[in-house]
């Protein structure tokens, strides 16, 4: 079990929720994450020329500051589902960076990338808007897509020692309470456990908080030789 279930909520109701809300995400919630992602593009160590995915972009954020990593010679390409996502990203990325970058619509569960042809996977905020079973899809394709030698950035609300924590209780609370609130799908869960089940060895564990209330993970893993 890698989280509860998001019962009666798929993945295409969650999408069109983000893909309404693209705008209004790109706005107000940004300002928050920055901290984290920049952490997250560091602990990457991403060298100019590589291939970065970002499944689950957003309105492109991160993927800006990957395309700037990996250079002319790289290449940064963004995944999401929500097509008010994508055209966000698509308008920021023409707008600021040079780098060779795609955003692409398309699925995490099935993702448009030859089997091991990429260096660097980061998918933040993303992988708890799926339920345990499409989980375990996403990480494997991860999996799949990733080198041997390849490196995957998670940022996600970790479950584990956190049960306690007055935000994941106050998550729940909203989960099982609040009509409508599932249709945002995101849920404190067990990643690090989804992580090694799906063939990933985790090398760096970091707890952070954003905007000091946001208690938020970052796993660093390598696929399991
Ligand atoms: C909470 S947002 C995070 C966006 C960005 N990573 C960030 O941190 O700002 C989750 C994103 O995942 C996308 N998403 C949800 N289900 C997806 C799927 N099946 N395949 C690809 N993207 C998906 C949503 O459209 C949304 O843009």
């Amino acid at each position: 079990m890698t989280g509860p279930p998001i019962a009666g909520v798929p993945n295409e109701t969650i999408v069109r929720t983000y893909d309404r809300l693209a705008v209004l995400y790109d706005w107000f919630l940004t300002p928050l994450k920055l901290k984290t992602r920049q952490r997250a593009v560091d602990v990457l160590d991403i060298e100019g020329g590589e291939t970065v995915v970002e499944i689950g972009c957003g309105p492109g954020h991160a993927l800006l500051t990957l395309s700037e990593r990996v250079g002319p010679s790289g290449y940064a390409v963004g995944l999401d589902a929500a097509p008010g996502m994508v055209r966000r990203a698509r308008q920021r990325l023409v707008r600021d960076t040079s780098g060779r970058t795609d955003v692409l619509l398309g699925d995490a569960r099935s993702v448009p990338f030859r089997t091991d042809t990429v260096d660097v996977v980061l998918i933040e905020d993303t992988l708890e808007l799926f339920s345990n079973d499409e989980m375990a899809t996403v990480v494997d394709e991860i999996h799949r897509i990733l080198r041997d030698d390849g490196r995957l950035c998670v940022l996600t609300m970790e479950r584990a020692g956190a049960e306690g924590d007055r935000f994941v209780k106050t998550y729940d609370w909203l989960f099982e309470n609040v009509p409508g609130y599932r249709r945002f799908g995101c849920r404190p869960i067990y990643a690090r456990r989804a992580l090694e089940a799906g063939g990933f060895e985790i090398v760096r564990r970091e707890r952070h908080r954003r905007g000091h209330v946001w208690p938020v993970e970052l796993l660093l893993a390598h696929p399991d030789q």
